[in-house]
């Protein structure tokens, strides 16, 4: 029985975590995305519903399987996720982590049948909105605010605008990467970072993402016991 509460520290708690890209309708055929795998987000999943908490994975389109114990919701535009992820941080959250790489922006105007080639006509142009910032809209929630933490992917100036997105969006935490750095971050199994808060920051040297996973979750599980009760 003691055992068994051991290997279960997450019991009780309720995880929202986002991964993978998000995709941009053009037309029927067509759309804008980018190139994540979404294995940093599974990966934090499978090792939090491991230690017992209670898992909601809000995947974009990715080809992951779903960890054992994780309930997934599919998605496919920044859209749908935001929906997604407000209704279920609405029904009770304690933890949520945005790693997905959410598209900046959508096409105004999506085509309804394939969009044709016409020839001797200028090149198209097309027309962008900007997506709604899931993490932001979470992180200033007034009430039932979860303990919020953020993924910034960056090529340069890795700590300042780092810093820079823990506070401009309200964030407890921040996970850092270096994308500039090759066969780590983006699309790979590997993965090293640096995390900030308000008044203070963790290294994490590469190691695969598994174990990164881990790493992780034993540091949001130090400052949710920071945290005063809600
Ligand atoms: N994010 C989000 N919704 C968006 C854009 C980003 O939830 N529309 C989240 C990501 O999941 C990530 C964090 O915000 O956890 C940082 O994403 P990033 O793309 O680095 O930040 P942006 O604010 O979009 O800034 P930029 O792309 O200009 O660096
Ligand atoms: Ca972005």
């Amino acid at each position: 029985e003691v055992a068994a509460l051991q290997e279960q520290p997450l019991a009780g708690l309720r995880v929202v975590i986002t991964a993978g890209p998000t995709r941009e309708a053009l037309d029927p055929v067509r759309y804008i995305s980018n190139h994540s795998s979404g294995r940093m987000g599974f990966a934090l999943a499978e090792a939090a519903a491991q230690q017992g908490a209670d898992v909601t994975l809000v995947a974009g389109p990715v080809e992951q399987s779903t960890p054992m114990g994780v309930t997934r919701l599919d998605v496919t535009s920044a859209q749908e996720m935001k929906t997604a992820v407000d209704q279920t941080v609405a029904a009770g959250t304690d933890w949520f982590i945005a790693t997905a790489a959410v598209a900046d922006y959508r096409p105004v105007a999506v085509a309804d049948q394939k969009m044709k080639k016409e020839a001797g006509t200028d090149s198209p142009v097309i027309e962008l909105a900007e997506n709604p910032d899931i993490l932001a809209g979470v992180a200033a929630l007034t009430e039932q605010r979860p303990l919020t933490i953020g993924f910034a992917a960056e090529t340069r100036n890795v700590a300042e605008y780092a810093r820079d997105k823990l506070t401009r969006k309200g964030l407890d935490l921040i996970v850092a990467n270096d994308v500039a750095t090759p066969g780590l971050g983006f699309n790979s199994d590997s993965n090293a970072v640096e995390v900030f808060w308000a008044d203070g920051s963790e290294r994490f040297e590469a190691r695969p993402k598994r174990e990164l996973a881990r790493d992780l979750i034993r540091l949001f599980q130090s400052h949710q016991s920071n945290r005063l009760p809600q």
